[in-house]
């Protein structure tokens, strides 16, 4: 659908070539991740994201198949306002994916101060969950022209306890809710489904509710090694590593029959077992 625009003179080449994609959070980690993967695969990116350093420096690549839209997701109005330029820029929108997140890092339901409790919930609910909901909802009209894809960002903590407190845990469940409601409301024309990355260096924030938001993941003493210590591939994933799998699901033409289903981009968290690998287990044991 947007096959037209001046800005495909620029030479890619790639599954998503000349198709427009919304990404929403895609200023830093994973979201970023997912957009130079989708510039490198010939897609026209729209961001949105609430930081004003990250807008920035997207918008001083001056790459024409880029527009950095600076704006709070949680305002419907900032969704309007970034479909309308991604539409107006490229003509369309072919794939939505959304990658805004905050988390609470691990504060325990016994840790929750009960005087911030009420602001804690909203505020990462609103950012988890209702964001994906407002930027589908002002995508939609698009999405529905293009027979798009949508693609959500969900979480080991969608699976697995102990990714997060329960307010991150609660609100990656609900993610999978939509991911299920929405496969099914919106079908046939538009298919959604999600990644839940595992542990990622990131500067995910946690929430300022909790007086967290200047504590950032990619600072907790030996995060790296303690992802890497928990997933059975050991490894420590990039949000590059991630990006594959948003492409995957973001292209239709490799998609036809899938719908509603997540990629688990963890290391394996889930096939840890109930014994070590390491060849621990004695003969006799069974
Ligand atoms: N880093 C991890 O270990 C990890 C693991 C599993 C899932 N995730 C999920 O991946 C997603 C991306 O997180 P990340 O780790 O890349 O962190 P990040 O902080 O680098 O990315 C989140 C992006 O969303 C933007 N954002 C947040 N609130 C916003 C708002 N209200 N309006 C507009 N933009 C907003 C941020 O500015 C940032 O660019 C999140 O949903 C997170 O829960 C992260």
């Amino acid at each position: 659908m947007s096959g037209e625009v001046e800005t495909r003179a620029v030479s890619r080449d790639g599954s998503l070539a000349g198709k427009s994609a919304l990404i929403v959070g895609g200023g830093t980690g994973i979201g970023l991740g997912v957009v130079d993967r989708f510039l490198s695969e010939g897609a026209l990116v729209t961001v949105l994201d609430y930081s004003k350093d990250a807008i920035e420096a997207l918008s001083e690549r001056r790459d024409p198949a880029l527009r950095a839209v600076l704006g709070d997701a949680r305002d419907m109005a900032a969704n309007i306002s970034a479909v309308d330029q991604a539409i107006a820029a490229f003509s369309g929108i072919d794939t939505l994916v959304v990658c805004a997140g905050i988390t609470d890092h691990f504060t325990s339901l016994a840790d929750l101060p009960v005087e911030s409790f009420d602001s804690a919930f909203r505020e990462i609910f609103d950012i988890n969950v209702k964001i994906a909901l407002l930027a589908t909802k002002a995508a939609l009209p698009a999405l529905r022209e293009s027979e798009g894809t949508i693609v959500y960002t969900i979480s080991n903590a969608g699976y697995l306890p102990g990714g997060g407190g329960p307010l991150y845990t609660a609100s990656k469940f609900a993610v999978r809710g939509l991911v299920s409601q929405l496969s099914y409301e919106l079908a046939p024309a538009i298919r959604v489904n999600a990644v839940a990355p595992g542990g990622t260096v990131t500067p995910l924030r946690g929430a300022e509710a909790l007086g967290l938001d200047q504590q950032r993941l990619r600072d907790v003493p030996d995060i790296a090694e303690m992802i890497r210590a928990v997933n059975p591939l050991h490894v420590v994933p990039e949000p590059s590593d991630h990006a594959w799998a948003y492409l995957f699901l973001a292209t239709k033409s490799r998609i036809a029959a899938v719908t509603g289903c997540v990629i688990r981009s963890d290391g394996g968290l889930d096939s840890r077992g109930l014994i070590p690998l390491d060849g621990a287990i004695g003969a006799g044991d069974m």
